[in-house]
């Protein structure tokens, strides 16, 4: 199988995102390449570590770099600032420069976090993300969003800040569980309804998720998903306007997640959010009924949740606590085809009415 390139040019950063088997054990020469600088600091989660953390160090070294290991507690519980505090004193004690790199290797919450690390530290170093979830790869990872959580709610304290490089080594995904692997399909599924009807469709026709999907295939697939997000993030990096499509599934979604205790999954929690906007949708009249059960039935394909049973006024309280309120509005976006979205602008009561249409009426 050969590596694919994918080239994403924000305005504040140009880099490539590098997707292949086996380039983990290329991080280093190719970090040399983007980067530059003398030291690398890994930040790794309990989990990941043990899998991946020596590997990356030993490519760092090999390609001439000092390495430090810095490895929080698994778990988006400790997607907090006082782990945020810990590893930027780690940054500090490894005397790492602004020329030098951070190393970000996990899914999700290791990418977020140490890109904020990356972010904040001398007022911004170079970063490296080393995704090894099929979430990460497909939507963390890419386009520079870094955040940690507050008691308020979600990524509520963050930066826009694009790494230096990408190294997404589809290897890694034989280390996750199988319903981890489905979770994250969630998101997968959601870039084919805002962009690509043919992603759609694939998707829909032979489910990532299946035991025995080609490797080669799933590669295409995720390179076929960076590139949505890469063209989006290129004409949009700050979420002004183009990029909120990307919260697709999102705003409800979110709210059931919190809802749940984050016992749900984020892709879990996306997919039953993308499933409830667009079955309002449909009943608002703003998309054709086939719209929404196209998105029903492909979310069904993947095992997924299709609803919500969660009380109303507590999704309604979850979504408006969410960041993408503006005011007395929120911005929801709705689907009008598959792979064709747009946002709308709705008030709180509008918004509210959408619960009612789009959740609960099938769990
Ligand atoms: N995950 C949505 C975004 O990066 O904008």
């Amino acid at each position: 199988m050969s590596t694919d390139v994918i080239k994403v040019n924000t305005p504040s950063r140009s880099y490539d995102v590098v997707v292949g088997q086996g380039v983990i054990d290329e991080v280093g020469d190719l970090t040399r390449k983007a980067c530059g600088g003398s030291v690398a600091c890994v930040i790794s989660d309990s989990n990941v570590a043990p899998l991946y953390a020596n590997a990356v160090a030993e490519s760092l070294e090999a390609a001439g770099y000092r390495t430090t290991l810095q490895v929080f507690p698994a778990g988006e519980q400790h997607k907090r600032l006082s782990t945020l505090s810990d590893l930027l004193e780690g940054l500090a004690e490894s005397e790492l420069s602004r020329d030098d790199v951070v190393v970000a290797v996990g899914g999700g919450v290791t990418g977020d976090m140490g890109g904020l690390a990356g972010a904040l530290y001398l007022r911004g170093c170079k970063v490296v993300q080393v995704p090894t979830s099929l979430l990460a790869m497909v939507d963390s990872s890419v386009g520079g969003k870094t955040a940690v959580d507050l008691e308020a709610g979600k990524n509520l304290a963050g930066a826009f800040f694009q790494p230096s490089l990408v190294v997404a080594d589809v290897d890694c995904l034989d280390t996750l569980t199988p319903a981890l692997f489905t979770d994250s399909c969630g998101e997968v599924i959601k870039h084919g309804v805002i962009r690509d009807a043919e992603l759609f469709r694939r998707l829909v026709s032979k489910p990532i998720n299946a035991p025995d999907f080609d490797p080669a295939e799933l590669q295409s697939v995720i390179v076929r998903n960076i590139e949505i997000k890469r063209d989006v993030v290129d004409q949009d990096e700050r979420e002004r306007g183009l990029r909120q499509i990307l919260n697709f599934g999102h705003t409800i979604g979110h709210a059931i997640e919190a809802a749940s205790d984050f016992k749900l999954g984020h892709g879990s929690s996306v997919a039953a959010g993308m499933c409830c906007i667009a079955r309002a949708s449909a009943r608002m009249g703003w998309c054709p009924d086939e719209v929404a059960t196209d998105i029903v039935s492909a979310v069904e394909a993947y095992g997924l949740p299709t609803d919500t049973s969660e009380d109303h006024d507590t999704l309604f309280s979850y979504a408006v606590h969410d960041k993408k309120r503006h005011g007395t509005t929120v911005n929801v976006v709705v689907p009008l085809a598959i792979g064709s979205v747009e946002v709308r602008k709705l008030s709180l009561e509008e918004f509210r009415h959408l619960i009612d249409l789009g959740c609960g009426t099938q769990a």
